[in-house]
């Protein structure tokens, strides 16, 4: 095989590296170092770097070999050496070749020389600078031939690319990261006026501070206990912050009545749900379904709640969910008129209601919730938090919820079975 056909196959091999190179995901400088190392070996210099820049100012050293680590500290390009290597021809940048017109050179050649810099060729893609290749004189000592400039340009041309697809990612990383960053931002104040909003709704109740914002929270570990994503947990939390968004509209003696309210009244305040409806629907919440939640937390599952007198599989899951947090919150908290009720109590009322005003499911999934803190099996001890440490304690808690677990979960096994009898 004639040498300069071997010579081509050679050049080709070390292309088809580079390439490989180039378009690997893995570490930039790696793959800048790799790149100049075969350009070097295939050519068989004995040194060479490899400097990015971004616009006039300091040049960034991403890999070099043979040349003194320092060596390329202080070098700097401006506008016009940029321009001078724009319309440079690679033959012409010759460190060596004193007659060469790059301006560049001129300022730098003497430090060049030093090193041993014998060729300085620039990176060009579409039209910018993006950076130099500095390399040395070949081993044999002989000079650079025509061939060799080709391979050179081929490669230098390959690893421009490379640097400059590199930037492209980082500025659209850079952009992902600022618009996840912007995202999150809108995320926390859209939150932040929804807790504005609990706070506005629990001030005009003044006998059920903060009632909004346990139901927000009770309503975010039920449904998380129900296998929720965490996007439908954050929804649920919002809505059960919103769900008395309606009582803005109602009259505020009639909200504070410390006595059982007439039924005109009565009525008054029953409108509370669908005017949370009305309030929330125009608004794109980041998450689905908060208005209806907000309109169904007064349904039941036999059919006697409100607005709508919805049965069971008509009531949205998460209107279920925020319904139970209501009423749990209702009987676990003081009112002047009322003390809260005991925690034994409050689970008789869960077991007898379950399947008529509450969900046997979601009263279930509470209840496991509640057993894990009890249990000590949470890192935090959020409900226990919201109803004092007292309230939850003694063996009999532990007890009331395991057999209000194992009644509800025997019951829904009773009828599935019989579902699948009929079916
Ligand atoms: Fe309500």
């Amino acid at each position: 095989m004639e040498p300069s056909t071997q010579k081509l196959i050679h050049t080709f091999g070390a292309l088809a590296d580079l390439g490989q190179e180039i378009a690997g995901t893995g570490d930039f400088t790696e793959m800048v170092r790799t790149s100049m190392h075969l350009l070097l070996g295939t050519l068989a210099l004995r040194r060479g770097a490899v400097v990015e820049c971004s616009g006039a100012g300091p040049l960034r050293c991403v890999a070099i070999w043979g040349i003194g680590d320092q060596a390329l500290n202080g070098f700097e390009i401006d506008e016009s050496e940029m321009e001078s290597f724009l319309c440079s021809e690679i033959s012409e940048s010759l460190v060596r070749n004193t007659s060469s017109t790059n301006v560049f050179f001129a300022r730098h050649r003497e430090k060049l020389t030093n090193e041993g810099v014998e060729l300085v060729v620039p990176m060009v893609v579409r039209g910018e600078v993006t950076g130099l290749i500095m390399l040395g004189g070949k081993a044999s000592g002989e000079e650079f031939s025509n061939d060799d400039f080709e391979t050179i340009r081929a490669m230098v041309r390959h690893i421009g690319v490379g640097i400059h697809t590199h930037r492209l990612l980082e500025q659209l990383a850079q952009r992902a990261e600022e618009n996840r960053r912007l995202y999150d931002e809108l995320r926390t104040i859209y939150r932040d006026t929804v807790r504005a909003f609990a706070a506005a709704i629990d001030i005009k109740d003044k006998y059920t501070q903060g009632h909004s914002e346990r139901v927000g929270r009770y309503s975010e570990i039920i449904a998380r206990e129900m296998g929720w994503s965490e996007e439908e947990v954050e929804g649920i939390q919002i809505a059960g912050y919103l769900h008395d968004i309606g009582k803005l509209i109602v009259d505020r003696d009639i909200i504070n009545a410390p006595y059982h309210i007439d039924a005109k009244n009565s009525s008054e305040l029953n409108r509370h749900p669908s005017a949370g409806y009305e309030i929330l629907s125009p608004i794109r919440h980041p998450y689905a379904d908060i208005p209806l939640m907000a309109k169904h937390h007064h349904e039941r599952i036999d059919g006697r709640g409100y607005p709508d007198g919805l049965v069971d599989q008509q009531i949205p899951v998460g209107a279920k969910i925020v319904s139970l947090a209501d009423s749990f919150d209702a009987m676990t908290t003081d009112r002047p008129y009322k003390r809260r009720r005991s925690f034994e109590d409050v689970v008789v009322d869960l077991r007898e209601n379950s399947g008529k005003q509450f969900d046997g499911k979601v009263v279930a999934a509470f209840a496991r919730a509640i057993l894990k803190e009890v249990k000590g099996e949470t890192r935090e001890r959020r409900i226990t938090k919201m109803l004092g440490k007292p309230y939850l304690e003694g063996e009999h808690v532990e007890t009331l919820l395991t057999d209000l677990i194992t009644d509800l979960e025997e019951d829904f096994s009773r009828k599935g079975a019989k579902a699948q009898s009929v079916s």
